[in-house]
């Protein structure tokens, strides 16, 4: 299995250039909107529809009144939704579907629709994604790290290279070798959220409880898998 990382949301507006037929993308976008998806599916959410603007997200609440209405934009609430992008805010789910739009995850997991695969990636369930990806043994692995606005997320990268770490790999490319040494970085999850600028921006707006819920490594065992645009658990 070849293991790839894009690093930054600059390598992922170009994955539409990229033959991704053979390939499972799992998409990272630790602080918060992966492990708020993570969450809300541990949570028993039955759907989740991640689109890119909050004109997409309304439309599609038109279509389907019952939805909630999920996201961020500068990490706050946006007018008129139902619920922002906390992952305290996705533990009453069962049964929901949720639309949501974030300003970096939900545009990573879009950017890679042509995959073979595309499944939601979070430290809370990294080893049930290992055990997926393990079982499956694509002929190619692509960690998508959905970084913030135009930057790469120190984050997001710390855990591709805890996953990478957890996988047999045969060929890793120059990008996964970074992202595997960033784990030797930090003694723990914890330590790498919290150095990272998201994790100090959120930790400043009072936030700091959620980075502390997004660093639990393998507190779920769901795996969240994208397909026709919309994300259902393929593990409980
Ligand atoms: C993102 O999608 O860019 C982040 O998850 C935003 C956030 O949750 O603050």
């Amino acid at each position: 299995m070849k293991i790839d990382v894009a690093l930054n949301p600059a390598e992922i507006a170009r994955l539409h250039r990229r033959d991704l037929s053979r390939t499972t993308c799992v998409v990272f976008d630790i602080l918060r909107a992966t492990s708020s998806m993570i969450t809300a599916l541990a949570h028993h959410a039955r759907r989740i529809h991640p689109v890119c603007t909050i004109e997409e997200a309304r439309q599609l609440r038109v279509e389907m009144p019952h939805a909630l209405l999920g996201g961020e934009r500068h990490g706050e609430l946006i007018h008129g939704f139902d619920v922002g992008n906390s992952p305290f805010e996705y533990r009453d789910m069962a049964g929901q579907t949720i639309i949501t739009t974030t300003t970096n995850g939900t545009v990573a997991l879009r950017a890679c629709e042509n995959a073979a695969s595309v499944l939601v990636g979070a430290l809370l369930n990294l080893s049930a994604l290992a055990e997926e990806i393990r079982w499956h043994e694509p002929e190619e692995l692509l960690l998508v790290c959905a970084g913030t606005f135009e930057e790469f997320a120190l984050e997001d990268a710390y855990a591709a290279g805890l996953l990478i770490e957890a996988l047999p790999h045969h060929a890793l490319s120059d990008s996964a070798h970074a992202a595997l040494a960033i784990t030797k970085l930090f003694p723990t999850a914890l330590a790498a959220l919290r150095e990272a600028r998201n994790g100090k921006t959120l930790a400043a707006n009072g936030r700091g409880k959620e980075v502390d819920w997004c660093a639990q490594v393998s507190q779920f065992n769901v795996v969240g898998i994208m397909e026709q645009s919309v994300i259902r658990p393929i593990k409980d």
